[in-house]
This record gives C-alpha cells, structure tokens and sequence, in this order.
C-alpha cells in the first residue's frame, strides 16, 4: 500500500515494537514508560510497565526486589533489563529487570487514575489524565489504525488527501448550528474609533462540513477526501452528538450513481473491520458482515417509512414519533430499522427533498433527492452522502427554494457553470464510527478531549 521508509531513526523501540521483534535474551533492552501495577512478593516483585503502544503493556520481573522498592502506580520509569520467555501465563514474554531509574515520580495518594474502575463521568472530569486508562488507549489506537486504512484504502481507489478550511463562509449543511467567529477585541478594519466590523468583512464560521470546499477540489483533481474537524453548536444531550467532531469526507467526479457512492463507504468500512486488530473489542462479532462477498441491505426511504408504519400500526411498542412519509426519521426510527428489521448496515436512500439540504441532486420524481443514510446497528446514522446537484438551473432553483442567496454562493454555482461534471460523495462521523467498532456506547469517550454544549474543560 505505501512505500516502505528505511529507518534512520534511532528511537528506542516501543513495548510493541519490541514484543513484535524480541530481541535475544542475552542483549540488553531499555523499556520507557509508566507503571501500571506492582506487585510486591518475598523474594520476587512484580509490575506491569506501559507506554500506551499495546494493551496490556510488558510484566517486568524483579528477582532482586529492592529495585522495585520505590515505583508507584502512573510513575515514569527507564527500565534496563534482558526480555526472556515468560514462565508464567498471559504473556510471552517479560522483563527480567537489572536497573531501574524513576524519571518521574507518582504520589499514589493523590493519583486520580486508581487502579479500581473509575466511573465514565469522574474520567470526563480528569479529562487530561483519562488517556492513562487501558479503555482510552485502546480507543487511541483504534483511531490510529482506522485512519491509516482509510488512507490506505482511499489511495487504492486513486483519492488525494487534502485540506479544507476550518474558517468558513457558509454553514454548509444549512441546520442553524454553525459557529459563529469573532475575535476577542472586536476590529474596526478602517479606522480604530469606527464602530467594530467583521474580522473578514463578512459573517464568519467554523466549518460544520468540508464538502462544498472538497467539490471545488475534486472539479479538478476528480477525487479527494479530508479529515476535519467539525463544528456544530448542537444542543441536545445524545451519546451521538459532539459540538466538536471529526469527519472523514470525500468527494469525487464522475460518479454514475448512489450505489457507487455507498459502494466505496462499504469497503472502507469492511477494510477496517478485517484489518481491526483485538484493540477493536467488536472486530470478531463484525467480521461476518465484512465479507466483499455479501452487500449491505439498500432500502428506499419510501420503503423504509412503510416498514417503519407497519411495525408502528401492528406492535404493541410503539414509536414515541409515529412514522410518515415526509417525516425525519427519528434515532428510535433508524435504530428499529438496523438493529431490528436488517440486523446489520442498511443504506436508506432517495429521501425527500424537503428533508435533505440544498446540493443534493434532485431526482427524476422530482420530490426525492439521490442521497443516503447509512445506518448502523446500536449507533443509527453514521454516515450521510449523495449526488450532488450539478446542473446549474437546479441549483439556482435549490438556493431559492431554500431561502440561500445566489450571490452568496456563486463561486459554488461557477462550480456547473465550467465543466460541470456528475459527482457525489459522503462524510462519515469518525467518532461514530470507532464507537460502532469498539463497543463504546458514548461519542465522548471516543475522543480525547471531547467538548458538547455546557462543557469545555481543557
Ligand atoms: O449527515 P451530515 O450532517 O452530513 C454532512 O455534513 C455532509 N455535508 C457530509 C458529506 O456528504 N460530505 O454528517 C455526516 C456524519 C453523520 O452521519 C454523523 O456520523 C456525523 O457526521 N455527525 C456527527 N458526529 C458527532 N457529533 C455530531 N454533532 C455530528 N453531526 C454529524
């Protein structure tokens, strides 16, 4: 997939790296990182060393036990000692400690990462020390290693990376819940007693999506992705919704239909599940839907919302919104239909216009648009893509419809007045996504820092 670099670093290797290439027992090893446990004994101690790049760290021995005499739980230590065989159970190896030099000390007393289970809402409160915990770094992993095969992925279709901008003029998705800028003295660009003005002379705001930007991009170099932050000003408590979040986005030239869009959403996704490692709790119960072989169900939103009445009309549980077409569905509604009706991914495509925002291409019916859901079992929605409008006289008449200014966005419509290709593309909500794969049931502890409306601690 990418080239191999020849290493011309002299890094001391990781626990992983050295766990994956042991060296022979008679060579001496350093080993940096932090104290997990310690376990105290009479003629042996015992402590589990960690530096977050494998779960669940290297079990250093001790067989002079005054060396381990000073480590506490969370200290930063060197370690120098030979990896031998391990004669114990649960790993393969471990370190047979001959020198020990604490490089930072941890008081145990007021350490708030305690080795007993720590609830999810005092690990948001010590926001800056949660990543110490196996559940973090794991989660860290499985971020890193699901980006890498999305690029992997993505260049084996032939997308460039790129970058958008974070500062924008246009709430892109048009739902109200872009972020407004301004600086924190506000500037008079003329004159300093003239009254304050916009810092870039027109209303600005953080980007709550990359697409418009990566349509531009993909009009000349046909496909490219991005991974972003976003930012919405979302109001309501769910464990799906952060105001600050990462979506993967791509966009591309060309395309021919819907389906080839969810076609390159689902072998991302199944990509990632295959190369998922045990750090991705859920890899083995995913496995059987990541077979190329096997499509995900694709279903209409028309025959989505008739389902949807069916069960409505006929069970006893009824839905706290009564389904109708025309209606949004509803995360009780887009749960029912993954985890119940399908039991697996289910692509919900062709919407109503009225529901969808101003780009998506309208379809022949005149009343639906070519876009998709891609909806997950216990998450819902996690990914949103369409065709994208590309015929100018519809999509001056999508902005009038939706009350957005022609003038405003006419560097987007210059986009169909020259060279207008077909093109569609899809973003993905990353933390969504790395929940799904991990069994973890809240956004915020899928990311490391997260921030959600009343609450931004560091
Ligand atoms: O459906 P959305 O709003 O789609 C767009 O923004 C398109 N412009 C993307 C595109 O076609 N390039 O958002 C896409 C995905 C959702 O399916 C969801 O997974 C995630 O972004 N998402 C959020 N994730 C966490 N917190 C939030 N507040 C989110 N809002 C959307």
């Amino acid at each position: 997939m990418f080239r191999r670099f020849v290493s011309t670093s002299t890094l001391p290797p990781t626990i992983r790296q050295l766990l994956s290439s042991p060296t022979s027992p008679s060579s001496s090893v350093q080993v940096n990182g932090w104290i997990k446990s310690v376990r105290r004994q009479k003629k042996l101690s015992f402590a589990v060393i960690s530096d977050g790049s494998s779960a669940p760290g290297l079990q250093a021995v001790f067989v002079d036990p005054s060396l381990a005499k000073g480590l506490t739980n969370g200290a930063s230590v060197r370690l120098t000692g030979k990896l031998v065989e391990s004669p114990g159970a649960g790993q393969e190896h471990e370190l047979q400690v001959d020198a020990v030099d604490v490089l930072g000390a941890c008081d145990p007393e007021t350490y708030p990462i305690q080795k007993q289970a720590l609830s999810v809402d005092y690990l948001r409160d010590n926001a800056h020390l949660r990543a110490r915990t196996d559940a973090v770094t794991a989660m860290l992993r499985v971020r890193d290693q699901t980006l890498q095969t999305l690029h992997g992925y993505l260049k084996s279709q032939g997308f460039s990376y790129t970058h958008t901008p974070i500062l924008t003029s246009s709430d892109c998705e048009g739902a109200g819940e872009a972020f407004r800028i301004a600086p924190i003295t506000p500037v008079s660009l003329d004159s300093p007693s003239a009254p304050p003005e916009e810092f870039f002379s027109r209303p600005s705001y953080l980007t709550v999506s990359s697409q418009l930007h990566l349509e531009a991009l993909a009009a000349a170099i046909s496909r490219v992705y991005t991974l972003s932050p976003c930012f919405r000003a979302e109001r309501s408590q769910t464990n799906r919704h952060l105001a600050e979040f990462w979506m993967l986005e791509a966009e591309w030239a060309f395309t021919q239909s819907v389906d080839e869009v969810c076609q390159v959403v689902e072998g991302a996704i199944k990509e990632i599940i295959q190369r998922g490692d045990a750090d991705m709790a859920l890899r083995d119960t995913l496995l059987d839907i990541s077979h190329s072989d096997r499509p995900w169900t694709r279903m209409s939103y028309a025959v989505a919302v008739s389902e949807l009445e069916k069960y409505h009309e006929s069970s006893t549980k009824k839905f706290a919104f009564p389904p109708a077409w025309g209606k949004t569905l509803q995360s009780e509604h887009e749960r029912w239909l993954a985890d119940e009706l399908v039991r697996g991914p289910v692509f919900v495509t062709d919407y109503p216009v009225s529901l969808k925002p101003f780009y998506m291409r309208l379809n022949d019916d005149g009343k639906t648009v070519a876009c998709f859901d891609l909806l997950i079992p216990r998450v819902g929605e996690l990914v949103g893509g369409s065709l994208r409008e590309e015929r100018l006289g519809h999509l001056k008449q999508a902005l009038d419809a939706h009350g957005l200014s022609r003038e405003e966005y006419g560097w987007y419509l210059d986009l169909r007045k020259y060279g207008s290709a077909p093109h569609g593309g899809f973003g993905l909500g990353f933390e969504r996504l790395i929940g799904w794969l991990s069994g973890i049931e809240n956004v915020r502890e899928c990311i490391p820092m997260p921030r959600w409306a009343g609450r931004m601690l560091l």
